[in-house]
C-alpha cells in the first residue's frame, strides 16, 4: 500500500514538474500528439468562434496555428468567395488541414509556412485574424501579437481563444497587457477564467512598426 501511494506521489510529481517545465519553455504540440488538439474545445466552441469572430463572406482571414483545422473549416465556410489563410510553424499541421479540406470541398484555404514571430505577409493584408491554444507556444507573445497588429487592417479584429486544458495557457490578464503593448484595443471578451476568447481592434491608425 505504501509502495503504491508513493509511486502515485512520485507519478504526480513528475507530471507537475514536467507541466511546470513545459509551461516555462513554449513550443509547439508536436504533430504525433495531434490527439489531444482533436478533442473537443468546451468553452470556446466553434460556434463561439464563430460568434466572436463575425466571419462575412469575401473576407480574407487569418488563422494562426490552426493544428489540425478543429475550427478552419467552419470558418472558411462562411467565407464563400473570401479566402482562409492558415500559417503555422509545422508543415504536418498544414497539411492535415489541406487534406480535410480536400476532402470536404473546401476550396478557399491556403497554407503558409512559418513563424508567428515573424509573419511573411504585406502590413494590412488581412480583414481579421485569429489564434485558439496556440499564443502560449510562441516564445515571444508580443512579437507575435505586434505582427498581427501589423497584418491586419486599420479596424480590423485579432481574436485569441485560450482554454485551461492547455498547459501553456495564457490568462486574460496577461493576454490584455501584452495585446495592449502591442497596440490592439480590447473589444470584448466571451467566457471566463477556465475557457475565454478575447476580441482585439486594430486601432484606426496605429504607429505602425
Ligand atoms: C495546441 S495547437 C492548437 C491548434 C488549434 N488552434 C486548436 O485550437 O485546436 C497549437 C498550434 O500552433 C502552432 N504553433 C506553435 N508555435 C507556433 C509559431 N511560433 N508560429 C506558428 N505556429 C505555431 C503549432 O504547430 C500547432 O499547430
Amino acid at each position: 500500500m505504501r509502495k503504491r501511494r508513493a509511486a502515485i506521489l512520485a507519478a504526480g510529481v513528475g507530471l507537475g514538474a514536467g507541466a511546470a517545465w513545459w509551461r516555462r519553455n513554449p513550443s509547439p504540440i508536436p504533430y504525433w500528439q495531434r490527439l489531444f488538439v482533436e478533442l473537443p474545445h468546451p468553452g470556446i466552441t466553434r460556434a463561439r468562434l464563430i460568434e466572436i469572430l463575425e466571419p462575412g463572406a469575401g473576407e480574407r482571414l487569418l488563422e494562426i496555428g490552426p493544428g489540425t483545422g478543429y475550427y478552419s473549416m467552419s470558418v472558411a465556410e462562411r467565407l464563400g468567395r473570401g479566402r482562409l489563410e492558415i500559417f503555422d510553424i509545422q508543415q504536418e499541421m498544414l497539411d492535415h488541414v489541406m487534406g480535410v479540406a480536400r476532402k470536404r470541398g473546401v476550396e478557399n484555404i491556403v497554407a503558409w509556412q512559418g513563424d508567428a514571430r515573424e509573419l511573411l505577409f504585406e502590413a494590412n493584408r488581412f480583414d481579421g485574424a485569429y489564434l485558439t491554444v496556440v499564443l502560449g507556444e510562441i516564445p515571444d507573445q508580443e512579437a507575435a501579437l505586434r505582427e498581427l497588429a501589423r497584418v491586419v487592417k486599420p479596424g480590423g479584429r485579432v481574436v485569441v481563444g485560450e482554454i485551461v486544458a492547455d498547459p501553456h495557457m495564457v490568462t486574460f490578464d496577461v493576454l490584455r497587457s501584452r495585446a495592449q503593448a502591442a497596440g490592439l484595443e480590447l473589444e470584448r471578451r466571451v467566457g471566463g477564467r477556465l475557457a475565454y476568447f478575447a476580441r482585439f481592434r486594430v486601432p484606426e491608425a496605429p504607429a505602425r512598426r
